[in-house]
């Protein structure tokens, strides 16, 4: 079963393939949200946290959930690996791991967000909170642009650190690639257009993905087992978790050097657009059904 988003600006695009691959599997699905307080957790066999979006806004309350539903039932993926990938910050641990990571700083003042700003000497830069989803209160600016620092202090006002990164051009043309894994395995991969629109704000001023069926290159590929393996390094060595993840999906960008760049490693809330690929609900089913076998 997996438990379900309370909607916040993205329609549920996955749950009807869900649907029909868990009734194939022979295994009962329920949808409840992670904030009804009158939901019995610890009935369900199994836990899986799919699309709760609303996290952003509702951290502390979120949070405070994962550590209760964490005591009632098994969940995927396990809370501890959640805890550190609802912040991008965990960009940072994976620099430093050696994936290639788009460059980021990350600025908890006004003065370090000036400096980190001059350094990219009016080039296009992206700045963007660090818990975040569904590009909220993400901008494309020149880096001197008014715009640019006005997202930032909002950012700051929120608490959060305020990330900076250069604008990969690409995204423009190709936009970014999405790999997604079930247990460990690749699955499909989908290509997402680019979302901002120059000087900040939304392409046609709203949320809107467009989402298209993508076949990687080798490098890529090869770009996303570096990421898998770190991760995978990670969650054993910090979490003590050694199994695959049940799902993972991995954003890339390529960079102006046209080499490819991790933007995102979505752990807990991924959209998998099963409509470009309705077989990796299957995968996801059988990932699921196996860990029921294994609880
Ligand atoms: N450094 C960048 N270069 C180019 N485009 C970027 C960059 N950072 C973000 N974007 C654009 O902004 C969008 C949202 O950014 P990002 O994925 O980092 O944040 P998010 O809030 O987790 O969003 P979402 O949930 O929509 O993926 C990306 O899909 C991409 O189009
Ligand atoms: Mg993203």
């Amino acid at each position: 079963m997996t438990t379900d988003l309370e909607r916040v600006g993205h329609e549920d695009v996955d749950r009807p393939f869900h649907e029909r691959a868990a009734a194939a599997a022979g295994f009962a699905l329920e949808h409840p949200c992670w904030g009804d307080p009158d939901v019995d957790w610890d009935a369900y066999d199994l836990v899986v946290l799919r699309s709760p979006w609303d996290y952003t806004t509702r951290q502390r309350e979120f949070l405070e959930w994962l550590d209760r539903v964490e005591s009632l039932a098994a969940v995927h993926n396990p809370p501890s690996l959640v805890r550190w990938n609802l912040d991008k910050h965990y960009l940072a641990d994976l620099a430093e791991a050696g994936v290639p990571v788009i460059p980021t700083a990350f600025a908890d003042s006004e003065a370090e967000v000036v400096s980190t700003l001059r350094s990219h000497h009016g080039d296009p830069i992206v700045v963007k909170p660090s818990i975040s989803a569904g590009s909220r209160n993400t901008g494309r600016f020149a880096a001197d642009a008014p715009g640019a620092l006005a997202l930032a202090r909002t950012i700051l006002a929120e608490g959060l650190s305020v990330m900076i990164q250069p604008f990969a051009r690409s995204v423009d043309q190709e936009g970014e690639l999405a790999l997604v894994h079930f247990d460990g395995t690749f699955g499909h991969a989908f290509r997402k257009g680019a979302m901002l629109a120059p000087g900040g704000g939304l392409r046609g001023g709203e949320y809107r993905e467009n989402v298209q069926p993508a076949q990687p290159s080798e490098e890529q590929l090869a770009a996303v087992r570096a990421v898998e393996a770190a991760v995978h390094r990670l969650c054993r060595d910090r979490f003590g978790v050694s199994a695959p993840l049940l799902y993972a999906r991995y954003d890339l960008v390529t960079l102006d050097d046209g080499s490819p760049a991790l933007l995102e490693a979505e752990l807990f809330e991924p959209c998998f657009f099963l409509h470009v690929a309705p077989d990796s609900a299957r995968l996801l089913a059988d990932a699921v059904l196996r860990r029921r076998k294994i609880a």
